[in-house]
């Protein structure tokens, strides 16, 4: 694996796959085809936002931002449930680690948290949770949760056998984080041994944080060393936790707050609060503020308490975390997707700014599409420093007006990318204005012919890969996590090796390992590096087709598209032969692909394009003599009732309908409604009536309420 992976930091106004207008679009708003094009964008936006802020410490776009795209991906799930991808960001958290550090296997996975941005939404958060757990209004409004302050640092995982602290890793995918421990060891407030009691083997999950004096502290040091600034406290606490060197931790002088658990070898409170309390009999510092809160009407009053006092608090806070305060509820809550539904994030409002805007760029993604991007003077927007905001296209600066030298209004959240509302009224006096942006007819990169064809809001340039932009975009398009997804080659790498002439075609990956000593002897390169290079490569040789596929960029084909090319061809050879037979308008070959069920006329179009490219044709005979195509992985799934298929039936008394569906899907099950041949288990609650006997005539195996509830390893209810 490479030394430096190189900044991954994604620009936040280059498109995806997306057109801009789904990008654009409310989410109530999107057709079908237009949902599954912005959940492929979201897919592999959101992973690439995570590595920039995680691997990288360098945020490409504001937490608020953030949110709103996890949001809209949430959304567009909640509207389009059957078009949730397997690589969704709903169902996974984080990046990969880094793999400088040794990973950890956390014992119980870190998670992360939904938001919520009014009491509006944290009353559906309760309503959810209630239904979940099948609560009457008597015992609903009786519920407690503890309120504390959502602190914006990183989150860590401290392992304690017998009360000596022998393990700590940072949260990375949930699953696996990195091991940092010696760092962790040098913070005044980890406990190495717990005082008292404590369980023979317990996680404790924190957040770890520098203060704001010491984040300015920190950034002095760093410029008078000549070194780059940190954006923000978080980003320099995640860097000074991950550094190799513990020597170099122990001098920054990070905090840490201890918050939540993970696993544990036995109970060690009935409720959160208790919890909190164990926590500060062990040692731990726990947050001063929390507070338990009664109802949505305490909880508002906490927020507004916490948001005044925010500036006046020694850290950065994003919001407050309501928790369901009794822990038994939250065994039995469980988690959804990446997140629990006993605990929401109440965050703050988003804020506005005022900036100038200086000038409008113009920049070329991998399909050539020409993007406008507003280029502002530096504004700090909570936190982060803003220099840029995307315009999406043509028809967007013309509706809002804006010019160069204007004032803008930009806001951080409700939308995609950080988004110019419109421009400051003028006063009496102000010099004129600038002249109207004149959108360009060239590519700003290669110099070649643009168009925009009648009907598209988007100019193109027609350079293909001629274009420098398009070429590194295509190659970066070509490693990334859902092609081939080479480990060593980030972006950095590919765009030093392509101005190297290293780069030019995809093929070039596969002649790299020819290179290895020249690699070798690169600056932030050694030996083993440029020999795990080699291997990743050699490794990738041997590739699904529909990775394959995706890798190409072809307009509109996707990963979920790739895949569905994959499927009903089959093979490489055979997707080869009938796409060159498809270019002819009319032909069957072309009629079978627009009608596989979700290709259709346009994107069959698109393919038929590249194909009539020769030096597309001839990028792929380059490229498919170096690889061997193989059908499509299967994803696999564990747990004890894995790839089971079960049904529900008649009235559990012990839970309710959706706890018991997450119960089975948590345990790797499919729930359906209907029994059929194809089910494996029914499982009967109190009169059960037309299935149980479907059932009985199938001849299907059955169990009752205590036999589920012992299957599912649960205790007698
Ligand atoms: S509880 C299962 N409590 O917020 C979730 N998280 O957006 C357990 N965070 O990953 C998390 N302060 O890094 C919890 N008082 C607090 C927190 C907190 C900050 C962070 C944490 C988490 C993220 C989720």
């Amino acid at each position: 694996m490479s030394p430096a992976p190189g900044a991954d930091t994604p620009d936040p106004a280059t498109p995806d796959s997306a057109t801009p207008d789904s990008a654009a679009l409310d989410p109530k708003d999107l057709t079908a085809a237009q949902a599954a094009a912005e959940l492929e964008r979201l897919a592999h936006l959101l992973p690439r936002l995570d590595r920039a802020y995680y691997e990288h410490d360098a945020p490409a776009v504001t937490d608020a931002e953030y949110d709103a795209l996890r949001r809209r991906n949430l959304a567009i799930e909640e509207r389009f449930p059957r078009l949730r991808r397997p690589d969704s960001p709903s169902l996974h958290v984080g990046v990969t680690p880094a793999p400088t550090f040794s990973r950890h296997r956390h014992l119980v996975p870190m998670l992360s948290l939904d938001n919520a941005f009014d009491r509006e939404e944290f009353e559906s958060f309760v309503t959810r949770a209630a239904r979940f757990l099948g609560l009457d209004e008597d015992r609903t409004r009786a519920l407690r949760f503890v309120a504390e302050p959502k602190i914006d640092g990183l989150s860590i995982s401290l392992t304690y056998e017998h009360g000596r602290f022998v393990r700590g890793a940072t949260r990375g995918d949930g699953t696996e984080g990195e091991d940092v421990t010696a760092n962790l060891r040098t913070l005044k407030d980890l406990p190495h041994t717990l005082k008292g009691p404590a369980p023979a083997l317990i996680e404790i999950r924190g957040e770890v944080f520098l203060s704001k004096p010491a984040f300015l502290a920190i950034n002095e040091a760093q410029a008078s060393a000549g070194q780059k600034l940190f954006a923000n406290p978080r980003n320099a606490a995640a860097g000074s936790l991950r550094q190799l060197d513990p020597t170099i931790t122990a001098r920054r002088p990070l905090s840490l707050f201890a918050y939540a658990q993970g696993f544990s070898s036995e109970r060690v409170a009935d409720t959160h609060a208790r919890y909190l309390d164990r926590l500060r009999d062990w040692g731990f510092t726990v947050n001063p503020l929390s507070k338990i809160v009664e109802s949505a009407t305490e909880a508002e009053a906490f927020m507004d308490d916490i948001a005044r006092e925010r500036s006046g608090l020694e850290y950065d806070i994003d919001g407050v975390v309501y928790k369901i305060d009794d822990l038994a509820l939250q065994d039995r809550l469980g988690f959804v997707g990446r997140a629990p539904r006993w605990a929401i994030a109440w965050k703050f409002p988003a804020e506005q700014a005022i900036t100038r805007l200086t000038h409008i760029d113009i920049q070329v993604g991998r399909t050539g599409a020409l993007t406008p991007v507003a280029i502002l003077e530096p504004v700090n927007v909570g936190g982060v420093i803003v220099t840029r905001a995307t315009l999406h296209n043509e028809d967007e600066i013309e509706r809002k007006d804006v010019r160069a030298g204007d004032l803008v209004q930009i806001q951080r959240a409700g939308d995609v990318i950080p988004q110019i509302l419109g421009v400051v009224p003028r006063k009496e006096g102000d010099p004129p204005r600038g002249a109207p942006f004149a959108f360009p007819h060239t590519c700003p990169i290669c110099h070649a012919h643009a168009e925009r064809p009648p009907g598209e809001v988007v100019w193109r340039c027609t350079g293909g890969l001629t274009c420098p932009a398009q070429v590194v975009e295509r190659l970066i398009h070509f490693v990334s996590r859902d092609a081939f997804d080479i480990d060593g080659l980030g972006e950095r790498t590919i765009t030093e090796f392509h101005a190297d002439g290293l780069l030019k075609t995809p093929a070039d990956i596969f002649r790299l390992p020819n290179h290895e000593e020249d690699i070798a002897r690169r600056e932030g390169w050694g030996a083993l590096s440029a020999r795990n290079l080699t291997a990743a490569i050699r490794a990738r040789q041997t590739i699904p087709l529909a990775r394959f596929i995706y890798a190409l960029g072809i307009r509109r084909i996707g990963s979920s598209n790739a895949r569905l090319l994959a499927r009903h061809y089959g093979s490489y050879a055979n997707w080869r032969a009938q796409m060159l037979a498809a270019t002819t308008i009319g032909s069957d070959a072309r009629l079978a692909l627009g009608s596989i069920t979700g290709i259709g006329g346009a994107i069959a179009d698109e393919l038929a394009s590249f194909f009539l490219e020769s030096h597309n044709l001839a990028t792929l005979d380059d490229l498919t003599a170096m690889l061997t195509t193989i059908e499509d992985e299967e994803p696999q799934s564990e747990g004890t009732l894995s790839g089971k298929t079960i049904v529900f039936t008649g009235t559990l008394t012990t839970m309710t309908r959706p706890e018991a569906k997450a119960i089975a899907e948590r345990l790797g099950a499919r729930v359906t409604d209907s029994v059929s041949k194809k089910t494996d288990l029914v499982v009967l609650g109190t009169d059960a009536g037309s299935k149980a006997r479907k059932a009985a005539e199938l001849g299907l195996d059955t169990l009752d309420e205590p036999g589920w509830r012992e299957l599912a390893g649960l205790p007698p209810a």
